[in-house]
């Protein structure tokens, strides 16, 4: 139990964050910059030059698929084991870990979703210089360059990237402090491990053994640095700050493994620009960080966070996306422990363009994945084929979203959920923060608040509404709540240095942590969302994981001590990888619960690579300030690029207060991201949408409708993305990668391939350019249906209802007109198709049918995905998976036509049937409206225009 002292600084801490957070930026000085960070400022003292490490070709062996290879560094004769793969899909993996570390280092495990498969890789020549690998392809080769070592890829005759090529590459090995060698293994650091092994003996025998083992070659390698003449060095490196502990405000790093970091620097010749490594809030292109930070991947609650800086966000993905007009590539830095990474660009030996890029990571191995493309659709599918696709959510789940911090109690959910339908506003999930929950006791209700939690459940049920409780990772330390019960009798907390269970301040008070990289620990945490656990739960209430970071506020830098202890590793090495294995015990709880049938729907602040398998994320505490709303479009953007699709921003602004116009700016902009949630903080004014007069209403009502009729484009988009990895929101560039123009644009970006969203996010707008791109194509304005060729810039005038979006001219787009209180409630609505013709009368589209919230799509093939194709005059409907089926009653009630002539009359051909179909025709729009051809949306079918 927490002192009363404890419990006092508590509610004042908390009470001084929160509102703190609603005053003021972020504190700065709450975080690490790299000059502050040892590692980073050790690796990023080290200047570019020639590298220390020489390839030791005697030791090179090749088997069909793995070439290993010895090297050493020059400097203390420490050797380290470099691995290559060619893998499968153009893609070469490069491992480089010490060749006898003194204990095993942390590999990234349950992020590759299958030991990635490989490809026969074969000598091509060798000499005392290197060695040629042949990497398949179009001539594609890898240089093995041994002094100084070095990796080139290429191809034919072009240099397509340099591992190593400013000689940044750098290892600290495990080693024995120094002032503990001469009492041998019983100092500090022994004793360390003796503790750590005893309290996990039983999970870690395998490496027991190998430790022992290592001691003794450790000693070994020691006595030969030794007589290489290398002690004097070895006395430096030992020697520099922070290596074995740290100090950070007032919190201190024990650091009883010393350092381990890594770095290793690529160079990409020919490439100016460069994407992804979510999260920050900044330019979707990364800036060159030359001078100032790098960019910081370290998973972080940071309050009020800043706009336009590479600092740490909630999340993190090891992912960089490289791009020019002839090639994509990624780096898939596979390493969940702290990284910082520095992006410059600037000019290759040969005067022409190029980007480097360097990591540096606080522990692990190196291990990195180089996806070769060539082009950006290439790498999302090389990206997916290792880490997954996301997952493929709930139909409602794309609908409208209502939260804020908090709905007070149950009369309030209803009260809400009435407004919706009294103002005509659809909205489908409402949303309970924690103060939903007896005490922050999660899995719990507040009693007096919300006695009757299956009650409430079952009114928005009766709507076909439903509802998202929070359940956060951190634990009430409290011997009266079951959940903390059995976690600790369970031995399934973070265990702190010394080896007692790990506690920190979260919002209950003081708290414990799960072991969520415990797959034990996680499988009881997935069978707490039981019905029969999770007391008052019924199948339309769904998950929201925060503070998954894990957020710690008395901790460093608010969140978990590295030498807390997760099994036998550090949380160093696992710490951006937590938040992961959160949202993904969870996600397993919610299918579980149904028996596997049901998609879960799991919102997570925190994640990393492969947290697309799980659910959804949200870009964190963002305020209601226009930049943030700007900000939500490159931060959306930067995560589809590494495969997390489900992004969304909350819409309003957490912090602070909105004025009507942003508000209403941010529903219409929120209305064209994937993931569309309203949330505020709890000491905000309320914001439901028909508090701001009726005009506002009018407009957010409208907002929120037109994402009601676009739901079934976004279901095929999310259903694209889960079977094929490539983003639902993608820059410009992605769809038009020659057109250079496209690549540093981030205030439009395209929902799939065919449509155009160019959001208002300035104050008192009157009008924006953007920019529509594609020689020789047109768009359509799809709200004047007003056409423009593509690569020009274009004025918009807009007023305060005006979100300017375009359809392509090529593609079919199928909506549902008819809009109701909630998505489940259009389910067997009608279909319009919008037929937007290309300049040669042609276009393509899909229509993507299933249940909306079971695996049967996967399990039994119960779903309907036709092709609908505009060509000769003629539209038809023909099966994209004959095997397939699913029984629906829906309907194409009306086509209409974009950039169409007159026609003389329209039949329709369906059950061998023909049939004249009515028709309007707009000259000044060139619009030709089909009216209820009347036709089922799952069968073959032709409307033919004379
Ligand atoms: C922090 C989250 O980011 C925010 O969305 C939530 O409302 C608060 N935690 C309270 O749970």
């Amino acid at each position: 139990m927490a002192s009363f002292i404890e419990r006092v600084c508590l509610h004042l801490l908390l009470v001084l964050s929160v509102s703190q957070s609603i005053t003021q930026a972020v504190d700065r000085s709450n975080f690490k910059t790299c000059e502050q960070s040892a590692f980073c400022s050790r690796q990023r003292s080290l200047k570019p030059g020639q590298s220390s490490y020489r390839a030791l070709l005697d030791t090179l062996e090749l088997s069909n698929s793995r070439l290993t290879l010895q090297l050493l560094n020059n400097n203390n004769k420490v050797r380290l084991l470099l691995e290559l793969y060619r893998l499968q899909g153009n893609m070469t993996r490069v491992k480089i870990n010490e060749l006898k570390p003194i204990k095993p280092r942390y590999e990234v495990p349950d992020v590759l979703i299958t030991d990635p498969p490989t490809e026969p890789m074969s000598v091509m020549a060798q000499d005392e210089h290197g060695v040629v690998l042949s990497l398949g392809g179009e001539n594609r080769r890898l240089f093995v360059n041994a002094q100084p070592f070095r990796l080139d890829i290429m191809e034919g005759p072009k240099v397509l990237l340099t591992m190593n090529s400013r000689g940044l590459l750098a290892f600290e090995h495990l080693r024995i402090r120094k002032d503990t060698i001469s009492h041998k293994i019983t100092s500090t650091v022994g004793s360390m491990w003796d503790k750590i092994k005893n309290v996990f003996s039983s999970s870690k025998d395998q490496t027991d053994t190998e430790e022992d083992g290592k001691t003794e070659d450790m000693e070994k390698n020691n006595e030969d640095e030794a007589s290489d003449g290398a002690e004097e060095k070895k006395e430096k490196e030992a020697d520099q700050p922070g290596m074995w502990e740290e100090t950070f405000k007032s919190h201190s790093d024990s650091k009883p493994n010393g350092p381990s970091s890594i770095s290793l620097d690529f160079s990409l010749p020919g490439v100016e620009h460069v994407y992804g490594l979510p999260e920050h809030a900044d330019s979707l292109r990364l800036r060159n960080t030359d001078g100032g930070d790098p960019y910081r991947l370290y998973n972080l609650d940071v309050f009020q966070y800043e706009l336009s800086n590479p600092m740490a966000l909630y999340g993190a993905v090891p992912v960089l996306i490289s791009h020019n007009t002839r090639r994509t590539m990624g780096l898939f830095w596979l390493n969940a422990a702290e990284t910082w990474v520095d992006v410059s660009y600037g000019q290759g030996s040969d005067e022409a363009s190029q980007t480097n890029v360097r990591w540096m990571s606080e522990s692990g191995i190196i291990d990195v994945f180089i996806m070769m493309g060539p082009q950006p659709a290439d790498v999302f599918t090389q990206y997916a084929s290792l880490t997954g696709t996301q997952s493929f959510p709930p139909l409602s789940t794309l609908a409208y979203h209502q939260s804020r911090w908090n709905y007070n109690d149950q009369e309030d959910v209803s009260t809400v959920d009435q407004g919706f339908d009294e103002h005509d506003i659809p909205y489908d999930f409402i949303w309970l923060d924690i103060e939903h929950t007896d005490g922050k006791r999660y899995f719990t209700w507040d009693k007096n608040n919300f006695p009757q939690p299956k009650e409430m459940l079952q009114n928005l049920m009766n709507k076909r509404r439903k509802m998202v409780t929070i359940v956060d990772p951190h634990i009430k330390v409290d011997s009266s709540y079951k959940i903390h019960n059995e976690i600790r009798s369970r031995g399934y907390y973070v265990k702190n240095k010394d080896g007692g269970d790990y506690e920190g301040w979260c919002w209950p008070g003081n708290a414990g942590y799960p072991d969520f990289t415990n797959p034990e620990m996680r499988s009881w945490w997935a069978s707490m969302f039981a019905y029969d656990q999770y007391e008052g739960s019924m199948k339309n209430l769904y998950t929201w994981n925060d503070m998954n970071e894990p957020s710690v506020f008395n901790g460093p830098e608010v969140t978990m001590h590295k030498d807390a202890l997760h099994g036998q590793w550090e949380h160093r090495d696992v710490h951006n990888i937590y938040g992961l294995y959160v949202q993904m015990a969870t996600a397993e709880g919610l299918m579980q619960r149904s028996g596997g049938m049901e998609r879960p729907f799991v919102l997570a602040r925190a994640f990393f690579a492969g947290s697309q398998r799980y659910g959804a994320v949200w870009t964190g505490d963002n305020a209601a300030e226009w930049g943030h709303l700007k900000a939500s479009i490159p931060m959306c953007l930067s995560l589809g690029l590494v495969g997390i699709s489900f992004c969304g921003a909350d819409v309003g602004g957490f912090f602070k207060t909105p004025s009507a116009e942003l508000l209403v700016r941010w529903y219409q902009a929120g209305a064209y991201q994937p993931f569309f949630r309203a949330h505020a903080h709890m000491d905000t004014p309320r914001r439901e949408p028909w508090l701001f007069g009726p005009d506002n209403t009018a407009l957010i009502r409208e907002a929120i409708r037109q994402r009601y009729t676009l739901l079934p484009y976004w279901y095929q988009q999310f259903y694209h993305a889960h079977r094929t990895g490539q983003p639902v929101m993608r820059p410009l560039w992605v769809e038009y990668p020659e057109e250079i123009a496209t690549f540093s644009i981030d205030d439009e970006y395209l929902i799939g391939r065919d449509l155009l969203v160019h959001p208002v996010t300035d104050e008192g707008s009157t009008g924006l350019m953007a920019y529509l791109p594609g020689n020789g194509e047109v768009w359509y304005d799809v709200h004047t249906f007003q056409r423009h060729d593509g690569a020009q810039n274009l004025h918009i005038g807009v007023t305060m209802s005006t979100i300017p979006v375009f359809q392509r001219g090529g593609s079919i787009i199928c909506r549902k007109n008819r809009v109701r209180r909630s998505s489940s409630c259009m389910e067997n609505d009608p279909y319009t198709l919008y037929v937007a013709l290309d300049p040669l009368g042609n276009a393509e589209g899909e229509l993507y049918i299933d249940d909306g919230h079971t695996f049967k799509y996967e399990t039994d093939k119960q779903f309907i995905h036709r092709r609908l194709s505009f060509t000769s005059n003629t539209l038809s409907s023909s099966d994209l998976s004959p095997d397939t089926s699913f029984p629906t009653v829906s309907w194409v009630e009306k086509v209409v036509i974009l950039g169409a002539q007159k026609p003389s009359a329209v039949t329709l051909t369906s059950d061998g049937r023909e049939t004249s179909v009515e028709f309007e025709f707009d000259p000044d729009t060139a619009v030709l409206t089909l009216r209820k051809p009347d036709v089922k949306a799952a069968v073959n079918w032709t409307l033919q225009l004379h």
